[in-house]
């Protein structure tokens, strides 16, 4: 089989970068590991920047997100007992919207499919292939059988832990990498939520994060240990210390069944260039931040943004300029949301080993800032909402 785009995994960037280069007139395979359903029901990220929103909406995907997404135009930080707000939009001029990841996933996958267009579920890429000649290719497994996927380029959207980044032979890249020493346990919960905006709770007991997917769905997570097992945390123990850390927000929660739970990892991890030959790597597999800034969708979507620009300029004028500047274009970008990503994992999390509560005092101290400085919450609110030009 042979396409104009091989694009791996079907997540945001992976859909978003499908869509935009089908509005060019450009086709693309995207081949997908998991099923339809499965991905389709892989509850993940949900603040989405309004420059994220903006694009949707500019390219036609954006109908459901603007009827069912909640417009938020602050966000709440808790700590020394009371909710302290961050009022986003008067800060900034911009919101955020709260519509979940596998919101977005759907309506694209349902974009592409009325479109005409290629997304080949369970077709599991095994290796990339001739990736610095000008027929680079994809392996494949689908059905147990191999197949072969021929293009111009390859797009490799397939999250942290998929083949593509790893084909790179040693050498071309380097790693940057931190790992926290916590995890978020994650909870889907079928219950209102306790206030109209996000919070996030420093407490001496962790960290804690109220959000929420409607009127009816509530999204919430609470720091835990980074090999957290599941079973130590019935249903009954995560609303009792989620109750105990989210306190100072002044809306008790009411616990409810609770839908989905899952434990996140904390990582910060760049590659440097995210492109070899003809092998362009964006979203998760080029990089990871942890999710207390929210920038992880955000991040994919702003990389096939530059990667989809870059291609049809390369399709329409010949141009190779934009392909070989997608990396750096791309790094600016990412280790502004590393940083802000960084900076809030640090000031809101408890580390272990604290005994005296040094870091705990400084950041107190830093949080206090951050709420009575124009400057300092103008910094913070300008980085949430997605920063235009970096
Ligand atoms: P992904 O969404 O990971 O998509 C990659 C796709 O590639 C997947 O569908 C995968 O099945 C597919 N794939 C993988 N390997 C192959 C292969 N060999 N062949 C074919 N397909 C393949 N961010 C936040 O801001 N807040 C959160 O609360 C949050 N929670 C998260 C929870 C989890 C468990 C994870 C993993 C991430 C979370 N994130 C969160 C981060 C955010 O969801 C990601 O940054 C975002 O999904 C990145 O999109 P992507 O398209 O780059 O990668
Ligand atoms: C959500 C996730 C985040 O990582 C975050 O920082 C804020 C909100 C959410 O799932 O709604």
């Amino acid at each position: 089989m042979r396409t104009q785009v091989a694009i791996v995994g079907a997540g945001p960037a992976g859909l978003v970068l499908a869509h935009l280069l089908a509005r060019q007139g450009i086709e693309s395979v995207v081949l997908e590991s998991r099923s339809r359903a499965y991905v389709e029901a892989r509850v993940r990220a949900g603040v989405l920047e309004q420059g994220t929103v903006d694009l949707l909406c500019s390219t036609g995907v954006g109908e459901r997100l603007m009827r069912e997404g909640l417009v938020h135009h602050g966000i709440n930080l808790l700590f020394d007992g009371a909710a302290h707000r961050i009022p986003l939009t008067e800060l900034t001029g911009r919101v955020i919207m709260v519509y979940g990841q596998q919101e977005v996933v759907k309506d694209l996958i349902r974009a592409r499919l009325e479109a005409g267009g290629q997304i080949i579920f369970e077709a599991e890429a095994v290796a990339i292939e001739e990736m610095t000649s000008e027929r680079p290719r994809v392996r494949y497994r689908q059905n147990g059988v191999e197949a072969v996927l021929e293009a111009d380029f390859v797009a490799g959207c397939d999250g942290f832990w998929g083949v593509c980044r790893p084909s790179i032979p040693v050498g071309v890249l380097t790693v940057y990498d931190k790992q926290y020493p916590f995890a978020w346990l994650g909870i889907l919960a079928q219950t209102p939520p306790a206030g109209p905006e996000v919070m996030y709770a420093h407490n001496e007991r962790g960290f804690a994060l109220h959000s929420m997917r409607s009127p009816q769905i509530s999204r919430l997570y609470l720091q835990c240990e980074p090999d957290e097992s599941l079973d130590a945390w019935p249903d009954d123990r995560i609303w009792e210390e989620l109750g105990l850390r989210l306190a100072s927000g002044g809306h008790p929660l009411t616990p409810g069944p609770i839908l989905e739970k899952g434990v996140t990892a904390m990582r910060s991890y760049v590659v440097e260039p995210m492109q070899h030959g003809r092998l362009f790597l964006a979203g998760d597999a080029a990089h990871i931040v942890p999710p207390t800034g929210a920038k992880g969708m955000n991040l994919a979507i702003a990389d096939v943004k530059v990667l989809a620009e870059a291609m049809i300029g390369w399709y329409q004028a010949g141009r190779t300029d934009l392909l070989d500047g997608y990396s750096e274009a791309c790094l600016r970008r990412v280790w502004r949301a590393e940083h802000f990503s960084w900076w809030m994992t640090s000031m809101l999390h408890r580390f272990p080993g604290d005994d005296a509560g040094f870091d705990q005092r400084i950041q107190l101290s830093q949080l206090r800032y951050v709420v009575s400085s124009h400057a300092a919450a103008t910094s913070l609110a300008e980085n949430y909402v997605g920063l235009e030009s970096v």
